[in-house]
């Protein structure tokens, strides 16, 4: 197969950040996806609908005029959320989910969550209206060892929390390990789970080839072969909880070449080429279209997107970095090549392959 052409796809785990570096980004993102569900983890983070409104306003500005793209807003859960938050979100009509990251598992996660119960009114509301929970699924628990922290947290504190809440719509992010997939297949249809390229295409192996490899760096982090393989499989799969979600998380350079570097793997300027890699390379170019614009869609309650993209087996070089103000983001693959180029994005015309 030399194209393949799909419905345009959506991105269900983004991270844009805001200002110049957001200028940056989200035309990467506009020119691959339809839409995306915009992670909110800013600082300050986003925790009310308000706070949504303004930052969903800041995203579209940044939107290529040429190009359609609509960001899907989600709220910071904190142990203050008020419940009755809930229901502003959901009458808002651009909040699309809650985000729960445990406090400190991740980047800008202190203001997260420390003891879940805090939140149960809040979740009882989100159960009631039906807006979806996007969980970080890792434990803070600093005796578990950081390869271990999605399995133990999926069994101490998720699954007492999804018993609890058997109606509430619950999506296991960036799902990494054997143990993730199989809670998900053995969960009922309410539990859904997004799997990143780059935890498809790499094994922790690849943050040690040749030294410390700090752009390989992400939350959570990558994992033994067996995992990558599991993980692949589940996505090329065809199962319909299991949905794209790039996390692409930009950091400077500056912050990722550090004593202690930031986590998060830049891969919105080729997200879709990376996932036809994955899909390719397990001979499923065939399922990608399901796992990139119809799964997720679906699992959200979202109409399935009426335009098409078509991808190409052209090989492309991608740029070393990109810049943004004083300093540079580097890319997945910087340098390197990606097997498949866009020839016909949503959104802005191709330049440089890019
Ligand atoms: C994300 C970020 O930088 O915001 N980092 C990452 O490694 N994925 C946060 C997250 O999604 O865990
Ligand atoms: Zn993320």
């Amino acid at each position: 197969m030399q194209s393949i052409t799909i419905t345009t796809p959506d991105d269900f785990h983004l991270h844009v950040r805001d200002g110049e570096l957001m200028r940056l980004v989200v035309p990467h993102t506009a020119r691959r996806f339809a839409r995306a569900i915009i992670m909110p983890n800013l600082v300050p983070p986003i925790v009310s609908t308000e706070l949504a409104r303004q930052y969903r306003d800041r995203i579209l500005a940044a939107v290529p005029s040429d190009a359609s793209f609509e960001p899907l807003m989600t709220l910071y859960l904190t142990e203050q959320t008020p419940a009755a938050e809930i229901a502003v979100a959901k009458a808002s009509g651009f909040v699309h989910a809650v985000k729960w990251y445990p406090a400190g598992a991740t980047t800008n996660s202190h203001h997260g969550v420390q003891n879940i119960e805090k939140c149960f009114e809040v979740l009882e509301s989100m159960q009631q209206h039906d807006l979806p929970l996007l969980v970080h699924p890792e434990t803070t628990d600093p005796a578990v060892d950081t390869f271990d922290r999605e399995a133990v947290f999926i069994d101490r504190v998720l699954a007492p929390v999804i018993r609890r809440f058997p109606n509430l719509r619950v999506v296991l992010e960036h799902v990494t390990t054997q143990q993730g997939v199989q809670f998900v297949q053995d969960a009922s249809s309410r539990v859904a789970a997004t799997i990143t390229a780059h935890h498809c295409l790499l094994n922790r192996v690849a943050l040690f080839e040749g030294g410390l490899r700090p752009h390989h760096y992400c939350l959570p982090i990558l994992k033994r072969e067996e995992h990558r393989a599991a993980i692949a499989q589940a996505a090329t799969s065809g199962h319909p909880r299991f949905f794209l979600g790039t996390d692409s998380a930009p950091h400077s350079r500056t912050a990722k070449e550090a004593a202690c570097g930031c986590a998060g793997i830049y891969t919105a300027h080729a997200a879709i080429e990376l996932y036809a890699e994955v899909f390719d390379r397990l001979g499923a170019l065939d399922k990608l279209e399901a796992f990139s614009s119809c799964h997720g869609a679906d699992f959200y309650g979202l109409p399935r997107n009426k335009t098409k993209i078509t991808l190409e087996r052209t090989p492309w070089q991608v740029p070393e970095s990109f810049s943004f103000g004083t300093d540079t983001i580097v890319p997945f693959r910087a340098g390197g090549p990606v097997n498949f180029q866009m020839v016909n994005g949503s959104a802005i015309p191709s330049k440089a392959g890019i």
